[in-house]
């Protein structure tokens, strides 16, 4: 395991036993189900899952066709793409944000103040938005924001001092220099005369939403007790977000970025363990579902012992606070960002947003963290184009957590009060009755209700014409392993149908289909679109076991970012052990693919710098541009070597007489103008 992949944290548990009671209430919906496909029990180990006929027979989710030559695998440090195509970088951390912002050093007068005028650090899910552009995607494909989540930090190549093992070292100005690499930057670029697209360096829309900006609360656990802080009484400001991973945009014009391992930066103030006492046993076990039971922040950060709000023992509620989808307005720099709490508090990944033929709006998200769930939300209002309380429409609606059967079919279980656990009891009973609670500790409600626990969900992408949802799982080397997901938790389950892999290393896609096609729908159809991994390694790599054509020339491994082109395409962006040896041979550095959902097609597109994972992917509305993010250079299976000899690693984008790599946004073009993929 890699100690700077903040996403490879174990914890978490769950009975995840389908219970008499909630069958009772569900069979219904399942026998039109398994009438309706004519299905039967099917063994997860028995070849092709029974759902997959009907995504199969979906003419309309065919991709147009993949126009390119794939690229080969990749141990280099650079950025490569296929036959007629260009790249150049964009947006590297440090990169001034504005006219007279300090310029990038790489020496330790790098300070605070210096980085929060600059681009942040490991840049992850990004969105461009059209400059004149009202519904998030069409408009202007030669000028437009984009909005960038800056993940965290790598120490040892973030301060040119040099870090210390166990964070010793760390001073306040350190800490607010993370804060500030932290959160959401919004560019303003445009396209040059010479092709080049460049940032408008005197635009008032440049800024960074940073670990220390200020936001509100907003929905229903907006102000209740377990968000009050000393700071903030009435708990609807908080200061900060972080743990920028994946994202979702709105067809209101507004950016959605989503706060995962917010749980790391939490401790005891530098103090043993031992020494600090939990408030309460409700405490303890709210905290240690979270935080997969350490009381400690992460070794590689500090901010608990310089900044006291991240001190549990003198701010319990504060880490109350983060954990939550973000609502940003890239148009507006006055207007603060609100946390969306409707949307419930876990590692979320990122946001599809798709909306009902009612109007309703539906965001599917994933907890990224071993043996965690699938959510969706399901707004109470209707979207109109154009209306004002399209704004709110994010505060009020029912969430749900998902439910794979191993007939193929699933359902989506409302955490709602009234909703009964698996005991037979309602759920309100163990929040005081109060949505608020619940939300704060949706975790905990999606436990009590059985949902299935997953190979660590990453991001979900939405098929733009048969609204067919997809979802990466990355990876779950725990599944299985017979290890308690938290302390007084269960195990990590075993295999079962929709994670078919007891030490699943390599991950896979799953994907399902709503009943009558209706997102707003509480039971589904699903199948495995993809199982990666190496077939020449392993056995589990069989094709026919997905849809998808894994081949030993073309495979991957930890599948993470997901995107869908509008023409059906389906984008797979990889964030993996990258040793090409052993179980990973033939996959290389971390890379981009390509998918036609109908057919299986794969092919790769780009394959990334060494250490680097591939995240985050947005188009001009043309498509003659996609912009990538490459995140943390230099890092993975090299890390030790990367201690040692921390330049040798990767120096890109800089190149070789570089002082340390700068994660960055790559643009990518196809030179005869046509779309990218085509
Ligand atoms: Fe930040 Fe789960 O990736
Ligand atoms: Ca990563
Ligand atoms: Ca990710
Ligand atoms: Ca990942």
């Amino acid at each position: 395991m890699n100690p700077f992949d903040l996403d490879d944290i174990p914890a978490n548990p769950s009975r995840a036993e389908s219970l008499d009671q909630m069958l009772a209430r569900l069979e219904g919906r399942r026998r039109f189900l398994r009438g309706g496909l004519g299905l039967g029990a099917v063994g997860f180990l028995g070849g092709l899952l029974p759902a997959a006929q009907a995504f199969a027979d979906s003419p309309s989710g065919r991709a147009a066709a993949l126009g390119f030559k794939a690229v080969p695998m990749s141990t280099a440090d650079t950025v490569a793409v296929p036959e007629g195509y260009a790249h150049a970088v964009l947006n590297r951390w440090g990169d001034p944000l504005a006219a007279g912002a300090p310029a990038f050093r790489g020496d330790a007068g790098d300070d605070s103040a210096a980085q929060a005028a600059q681009v942040g650090y490991n840049h992850d899910g990004l969105h461009f938005f059209p400059i004149d552009g009202k519904d998030g995607v069409s408009g202007s494909s030669t000028e437009g924001l984009l909005v960038t989540n800056h993940e965290y930090v790598t120490p040892h190549y973030f301060f040119p001092q040099g870090v210390q093992p166990g964070g010793t070292g760390w001073s306040l100005d350190w800490v607010r220099k993370a804060q500030h690499a932290q959160g959401v930057s919004v560019t303003h670029i445009r396209l040059d005369a010479q092709g080049r697209w460049r940032r408008v360096e005197d635009s008032p829309y440049n800024r960074m939403i940073h670990a220390d900006s200020p936001l509100r609360m907003s929905g229903p656990a907006a102000g209740h007790a377990l968000l009050r802080t000393r700071a903030d009484p009435e708990g609807m400001q908080v200061r900060g977000t972080f743990g920028n991973c994946g994202n979702g945009w709105t067809p209101w014009n507004t950016y959605l970025t989503c706060e995962e391992n917010f749980t790391d930066y939490f401790g005891t103030g530098g103090r043993p363990d031992e020494q600090a006492e939990y408030p309460d046993e409700d405490y303890r076990r709210h905290m240690q579902r979270y935080k997969g039971g350490g009381k400690t922040a992460d070794p590689e950060y500090a901010w608990d012992t310089h900044d006291a709000r991240f001190d549990w023992t003198q701010e319990p509620n504060e880490y109350n606070r983060h954990g939550w989808v973000v609502e940003i307005d890239p148009f507006d720099p006055a207007a603060p960002p609100r946390k969306l709490t409707a949307l419930g508090r876990f590692k979320h990944e990122n946001a599809a947003l798709t909306v009902a033929a009612d109007g309703r709006v539906v965001v599917y998200m994933g907890d990224d963290q071993r043996s965690e769930y699938i959510y969706k939300f399901v707004s109470e209002g209707t979207y109109r184009p154009g209306a004002a309380g399209n704004r709110t429409l994010l505060d009020r609606g029912t969430l749900y957590a998902a439910r794979f059967d191993g007939d193929g079919t699933g359902l989506w279980i409302p955490l709602a009060l009234d909703t009964l656990d698996t005991d037979g009891r309602r759920l309100g009973a163990r929040f005081n009755d109060n949505l608020g609670e619940l939300l704060v500790k949706t975790r905990q409600a999606a436990d009590a209700v059985g949902a299935t626990p997953m190979d660590r969900p990453e991001w979900i992408a939405v098929h733009p014409r048969t609204g067919e949802a997809y979802a990466t799982l990355t990876n779950n080397a725990d599944r299985g392993s017979g290890k308690a997901r938290w302390p007084d938790g269960p195990d990590h389950p075993g295999a079962d149908a929709a994670n078919p892999r007891d030490k699943n290393i390599y991950g896979h896609i799953v994907r399902w289909r709503e009943e009558g096609g209706d997102p707003r729908g509480t039971s589904f159809q699903w199948d495995i679109f993809v199982l990666a991994g190496n077939p020449l390694r392993h056995a589990e790599g069989d094709p026919r076991r997905g849809s998808a054509h894994i081949s030993a020339d073309n495979t991957f491994n930890s599948p993470d970012g997901l995107c869908f082109d509008a023409q059906g395409r389906l984008w797979i962006l990889t964030d993996g052990n990258d040793k090409n040896g052993g179980d990973y041979e033939g996959q290389g550095n971390n890379q981009m693919l390509v998918a036609d959902p109908v057919s299986g097609e794969l092919r790769r597109f780009l394959t990334g710098p060494r250490g680097c994972e591939v995240t985050g992917i947005t188009w001009t509305p043309d498509q003659r541009f996609v912009f990538v993010n490459i995140q943390h250079p230099g890092d993975g299976p090299d890390l030790d070597q990367a201690q040692a000899e921390p330049l040798t690693v990767s120096t890109w984008p800089d190149g070789p007489a570089a002082t340390r790599p700068r994660p960055a946004t790559v643009v990518i073009w196809k030179k005869d103008g046509g779309a990218v993929g085509t």
